[in-house]
């Protein structure tokens, strides 16, 4: 009776690492027990979610090397991975939330989330054109929540511009507004095989500096002012003072992403016998909610939705 917060599954975002064909999963090496899907079984899983009460899935397209161009043209092609998988997932299951990501760096050659000049420079306006086009084609194929991660200036605005002007008056944007330039991201990378392409490379000209935190208020601010109707912290427990302080600033719906290097971490100590999994997964979403999130993007979403479900068998 006087516990503050609650673990739920309508706060949970299920991410999914989708694949060309009809061949069988492949699993990422980095995150055990995390697969790349066909879009076959992505609808399959989308069914076992939607069941267990998860309200929001998000699309990472793993994309072959010739999907990758200097112009990253692939990224807004109708009928891309990723835009199959949306109307696929739609088709499917209707009544599921499908949200994407919004970025460039599943189409460029060296895995930067923007266009690049001859210097080596992800450059801005030229990129934030490319966004605009994918952020249509993603509304265009049925997605309801576009999530740019590209972490460009004024994007939020001009795709806002853009959904109004083509009649998406009701696709939300949640943007993930203060992303940094975190380390944690690695096994992601590997995911969807942008680690080899990056070779080394950082993030630091677009992202955040992980010693700021008044900078990230203001990446927040003008999101919200250019039309964002809700806001992403990343990476996750790491970063809870940001989703605190965002919370109590702006007091808009605020939502973290426990990365892939969070989950890789829990699983490697669970799998060595170190820590109880389950406790401490529930135990880090409790974390989330005492800090002020409406919702986590999780890869144990799935997990966590089977953990509340036998419990409430056994209550
Ligand atoms: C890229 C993107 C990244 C993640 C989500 N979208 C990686 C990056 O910025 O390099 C990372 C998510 C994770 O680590 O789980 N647009």
């Amino acid at each position: 009776m006087v516990r503050e917060n609650q673990v739920s599954t309508d706060m949970l975002i299920q991410p999914y690492f989708v694949i060309e064909g009809d061949g069988p999963n492949v699993p990422v090496p980095s995150m055990p027990g995390v697969e790349r899907v066909t879009i076959n079984s992505l609808i399959k899983q989308a069914k076992t979610v939607h069941d267990l009460g998860i309200p929001l899935i998000v699309i990472f397209p793993v994309t072959d090397d010739d999907a990758k161009t200097d112009d990253c043209a692939a990224a807004y092609s109708p009928d891309g991975l990723a835009q199959r998988a949306i109307r696929a997932v739609k088709e499917a299951v209707p009544e599921l939330g499908v949200m994407t990501d919004v970025a460039l760096d599943p189409y460029s050659p060296h895995g930067h989330d923007g266009l690049m000049d001859e210097k080596g420079y992800i450059v801005n306006d030229a990129t934030v054109e490319v966004l605009v086009k994918q952020a249509l084609s993603h509304a265009r194929a049925g997605a309801d929540v576009l999530g740019p991660s590209d972490m460009m200036d004024g994007r939020v605005g001009q795709i806002r511009t853009a959904l109004e002007s083509a009649g998406f008056v009701n696709t939300r944007i949640l943007s993930y507004a203060a992303k940094y330039a975190s380390s944690f991201y690695g096994p992601f990378r590997d995911a969807v095989g942008a680690s080899a392409t990056l070779a080394g490379a950082n993030k630091y000209s677009y992202q955040i500096d992980p010693a700021n935190s008044d900078e990230a208020m203001h990446e927040i601010a003008s999101d919200l002012q250019e039309g964002a109707d809700m806001i992403m912290v990343k990476p996750g427990l790491p970063y809870l003072d940001i989703v605190r302080r965002a919370k109590e600033t702006f007091a808009v719906p605020t939502f973290a992403y426990h990365v892939s290097g969070e989950y890789a971490m829990i699983k490697a100590a669970a799998q060595a016998g170190w820590i109880n999994e389950e406790q401490v997964v529930i135990e880090s979403m409790m974390a989330f909610r005492r800090a002020g999130c409406d919702g986590v993007l999780t890869y144990y979403a799935h997990d966590i939705g089977r953990w509340l479900a036998s419990e409430n068998k056994l209550s």
